[in-house]
């Protein structure tokens, strides 16, 4: 049965890997990243997969992000990546590159999946809404731990505006707002969010974790918010729990 599975998480400035134990959700060596191509065409991108393949002398099993909505391995979406992904299947395209069967999801998808299963949703039931700050802002929504896919609340309108181009870690740093005005944004957002789906439970990750200490105390909602714990590798260890369900129910099947 296999139980180690690379993990690899493919952002818009970096991509960044780590073989998982995915029955522990820990990391078996240190995390490597490289620098994502730009532009980010499906082609480089892939290179820099095989890249990462060799730096771990990795022959087996891989699971990867994607900030984009994935179905069968297909791209959807590309609002942070090059439009070129819009139709492309990234999953064959890696897995034909690297020669190792490979699954594909949505980031933040991944990271949902890491933090239910390890970590801050771990037995959490009821409806548990996961939000990743960063360059855009993710969702990953879990009933009874059961994640349904490919949410992209990061698009929801507010203020005519995409609620990503007012409240992302991006939005923040680039238009220098302090972290009382940033929060004050994430805050609509989650109180939107409420208004549609009354979670039980908002996990909040992404990039922005690194800095928790400064606005978590000001974020509010009807519902419980609690940190994301697995910070930056989140992503790298729900593609590999993932990858490691889809690929043990294939062995099963053979
Ligand atoms: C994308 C999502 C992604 C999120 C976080 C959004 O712009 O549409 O698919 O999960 O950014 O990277």
């Amino acid at each position: 049965m296999t139980t180690e599975i690379l993990g690899i998480d493919i952002g818009g400035s970096g991509i960044k890997g780590a073989p998982v134990n995915i029955n522990t959700g820990e990391l078996i060596a240190e995390r490597h990243r490289i620098i994502t191509p730009q532009p980010s065409l499906p082609g480089a991108v892939a290179e820099v997969v095989a890249e990462m393949l060799q730096h771990f002398n990795w022959q087996g099993p891989i699971g990867c992000t994607f900030p984009a909505v994935i179905k069968n391995g297909v791209v959807y979406t590309a609002a942070n990546v090059d439009h070129s992904w819009i139709g492309t299947n990234g999953e064959a395209l890696i897995q034909n590159k690297t020669g190792c069967p490979t699954l594909l999801l949505n980031d933040a998808d991944a990271a949902g999946i890491a933090e239910m299963t390890y970590g801050a949703g771990k037995g959490h039931q009821g409806v548990v809404i996961m939000h990743t700050f960063g360059t855009g802002i993710g969702s990953a929504i879990f009933v009874n731990g059961q994640l349904v896919p490919n949410t992209e609340f990061g698009h929801l309108e507010i203020r005519c505006k995409e609620a990503e181009h007012r409240a992302s870690a991006r939005n923040r740093t680039d238009e220098d707002l302090n972290w009382k005005a940033w929060t004050w944004r994430v805050n609509e957002f989650l109180a939107r969010m409420e208004a549609l789906f009354w979670p039980d439970l908002f996990i909040i990750g992404g990039g922005v974790s690194r800095k928790n200490d400064k606005f978590l105390h000001l974020l509010q909602a009807r519902a419980e918010i609690v940190p994301a714990q697995m910070l930056n590798q989140a992503g790298i260890i729900g593609a590999a729990i993932a990858a490691g369900k889809q690929f043990q129910s294939t062995e099963a099947l053979e």
